[in-house]
């Protein structure tokens, strides 16, 4: 092969094909293959350092852990800060804001009608109830809209990525009743703090980062004809509240917490005592194409 120059070599490598292949991959391709050319010679980097950096991203894959480093690096919540700047240039009603999904959803999560007992019958600290409805722009009900609720254990763990935690733990859908109501007993989870001794932690140690997240509860919203609702709600208190690894707390999130609340009412959800209360209704917008209105997660509708 000919002697070439850096700038010869970018060519060869962004122009080189025998068959068309995908356009917009190509396209994507050739840009951060661009990018990356121009960091390593601005910057001078060293042979050692690109093969640490390519040894850590093979350790990240390896480790489960990119949708971490998303998340981390804000990149999720640029996804989300698109898609509000795309809806306010449509001049579309935004309804409940929009919140990262986080790398740690799993599909499938036992179904309920109505109401669910998260804790599966084993209460840990406070009684916490969480209720409310799902209604549209208009506030009128979504009848029977499927929520998926997920939120961490008492040590900040997920369920299927925590060890010693039961498959589902903590992880629900509930069906909307009529009127788009539901409600879920549960406790107060506490925050959350990426893997130590892991390709993240090794990261953000090295970015003078920490890795926590405040208090937070997931939901995944889906109702016929409404846009699919990724969202998270914040417990009120958290000094990470504004101060998320994530970036991925927002004002219109933060529920406030009723305590002392009358358990009457409650009784099948197995609540005879004074008990925490948050009320929250999911305010969905209209789909625009059947797509936004799949019933799939991140991962699901790139693989689907
Ligand atoms: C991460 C963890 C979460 O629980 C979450 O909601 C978002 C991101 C993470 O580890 O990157
Ligand atoms: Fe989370």
């Amino acid at each position: 092969m000919a002697e070439m120059t850096q700038n010869q070599l970018l060519e060869l490598v962004n122009s080189t094909q025998t068959a068309p292949g995908n356009p917009r991959v190509r396209q994507l391709t050739q840009r951060v293959v661009s990018d990356l050319f121009h960091t390593i010679d601005e910057l001078d980097v060293t042979p050692d350092e690109f093969w640490a950096a390519m040894d850590w991203l093979g350790r990240l894959g390896a480790s489960g852990q990119i949708g971490l480093i998303t998340a981390g690096l804000g990149f999720d919540r640029l996804l989300d800060i698109r898609a509000d700047e795309a809806d306010a240039k449509a001049g579309l009603q935004s309804g409940t804001p929009r919140a990262i999904e986080g790398p740690l959803f799993v599909a499938g999560a036992p179904l309920s009608q109505g109401e669910v007992r998260l804790d599966e019958g084993e209460p840990q600290g406070e009684v916490f109830v969480m209720e409310g409805q799902a209604l549209d722009l208009q506030g009128q009900p979504v009848p029977h809209a499927l929520i998926d609720v997920w939120h961490a254990n008492s040590q900040g763990g997920y369920s299927h990525f925590f060890p010693g935690m039961k498959p589902y733990e903590l992880r629900r859908r509930i069906q909307a009743d009529a009127q788009g109501r539901y409600r879920f007993r549960s406790y107060l989870p506490p925050g959350y703090a990426i893997p130590p001794a892991s390709p993240t932690s090794e990261l953000f140690a090295a970015l003078g980062r920490h890795g926590n997240r405040p208090a937070h509860i997931h939901f995944l919203v889906v109702a016929p004809g409404m846009r699919t609702l990724t969202t998270q709600v914040n417990l009120p208190g958290d000094t990470y509240l504004d101060d998320d690894f994530a970036f991925a707390t927002r004002d219109g999130l933060i529920v406030a917490l009723e305590r002392g609340v009358d358990p009457a009412g409650y009784e099948s959800l197995g609540i005879t005592a004074p008990m925490v209360r948050a009320r929250f209704n999911f305010v969905l917008q209209p789909a625009l194409s059947e797509s936004e209105s799949l019933p799939l997660t991140r991962m699901e509708r790139v693989r689907s």
